[in-house]
């Protein structure tokens, strides 16, 4: 079975309540009938009842199950758009500007509409930016309780069992913090840990990655990389981490065991956190690329309810499979 199928049997066994904003948006009308036919979920769509049913009938795909409420009309609207104005007045949102956004902006509807309880979590992104989706779910939803920075990670399902937890790994952060400090990025490394744990029953050994192994170069980039896993370990002791690590000491026994003596994780790392954006983002590409991994995510973490964003090139699979690590995300 592979990892995304583990995660819908899992999303099957206690269904969520996940909310689908873009709900006139084809693929994402016919992935919503494919979730409540397959009962990976319970699923709302946000838009017009009859553009909807428009949608469905063109791509001949029946919403029986499927859930639907318009913004622009539905009863909830007003009593959204007083929680928004109690959420967002100090930053100097109006009420007319919390109405305007309630009534006019799926993604805020949808933000509020989770934040008050009302569904268990969100995606969107097939026709709206990373950032477009993110931003409400940062201002509304906040973080969880004790976490400070929200995060991303993907899912890493290689082509060989010989690399990770057999060949599933978690690289962090490849989408959401373009430049982190270093408590961030400790704050990346639990979380994408967390994530491991949760979505796919990773033991993880995670490898704080840099171009230096224990100080065998010296640069305010490595020093970053240093002072995260201090913090790491300080914040989570339980946790099997090491740092910092080059690449080849993380996933190498003999390198790693050269380098890094000792180290339980040297070697073995299955959670590899990258020292930023650039190096998260390119690097979960050209090993999906080039060494042809299935890469799910990104995945955002640290969210007290979970968001998760779509590429705008995604299928209707690929929605379905999004929607389905929402739910387990929102069952943990
Ligand atoms: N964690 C927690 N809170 C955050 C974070 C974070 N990482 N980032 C922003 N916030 C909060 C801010 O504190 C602020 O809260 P407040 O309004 O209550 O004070 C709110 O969110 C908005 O903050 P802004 O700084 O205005 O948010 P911004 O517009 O910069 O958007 C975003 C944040 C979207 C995450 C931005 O950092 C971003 O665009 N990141 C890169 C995304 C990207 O392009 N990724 C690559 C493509 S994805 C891929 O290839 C798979």
């Amino acid at each position: 079975m592979s990892v995304i199928e583990k995660i819908k049997a899992k999303a099957k066994q206690r269904p969520m309540h996940i909310l689908l904003p873009e709900g006139t948006e084809p693929r994402t009308v016919q992935a919503a009938a494919r979730i409540a036919a397959e009962g990976i979920a319970r699923v709302t769509l946000l838009g017009d009842a009859g553009e909807i049913a428009k949608v469905a009938q063109e791509k001949g795909v029946e919403l029986g199950g499927v859930e639907i409420q318009n913004p622009a009309t539905s009863e909830k609207s007003p009593a959204y758009a007083q929680l928004l104005f109690e959420l967002r007045k100090a930053k100097g949102m109006t009420e007319d500007q919390a109405r305007e956004l309630v009534t006019t902006n799926p993604l805020y509807y949808g933000a509020v509409m989770v934040k008050a309880g009302d569904a268990d979590g969100m995606v969107a992104g097939a026709i709206h930016s990373t950032g477009d989706v993110l931003r409400p779910a940062l201002q509304i939803i906040k973080t969880a309780p004790g976490i400070k920075v929200v995060s991303s990670c993907f899912i890493m399902e290689l082509a060989t069992a010989r690399y990770g937890q057999e060949g599933v790994m978690i690289f962090g952060d490849c989408a959401v913090i373009p430049n982190p400090t270093a408590e961030e990025l400790a704050a990346i490394a639990i979380a994408s840990a967390q994530t491991g744990k949760s979505l796919v029953d990773l033991d993880p050994k995670v490898a704080m990655l840099s171009f230096s192994t224990k100080g065998s170069a010296k640069d305010a980039l490595v020093t970053k990389v240093q002072e995260a896993t201090a913090l790491a370990h300080a914040q989570a002791p339980e946790l099997e981490l090491d740092g910092e690590l080059q690449a080849d000491a993380a996933l190498v026994e003999s390198v790693g065991q050269l380098k890094s003596p000792g180290s339980t994780v040297a070697g073995h790392a299955n959670v590899l956190i990258f020292p930023d954006l650039q190096a998260g983002n390119i690097g979960y590409k050209l090993v999906q690329r080039l060494a042809g991994a299935q890469a799910v995510g990104p995945i955002i973490q640290g969210l007290a309810k979970p968001v998760n964003d779509l590429s705008r090139g995604c299928s209707v699979e690929d929605i379905v499979s999004v929607v389905a690590i929402t739910a387990v995300k929102a069952q943990a």
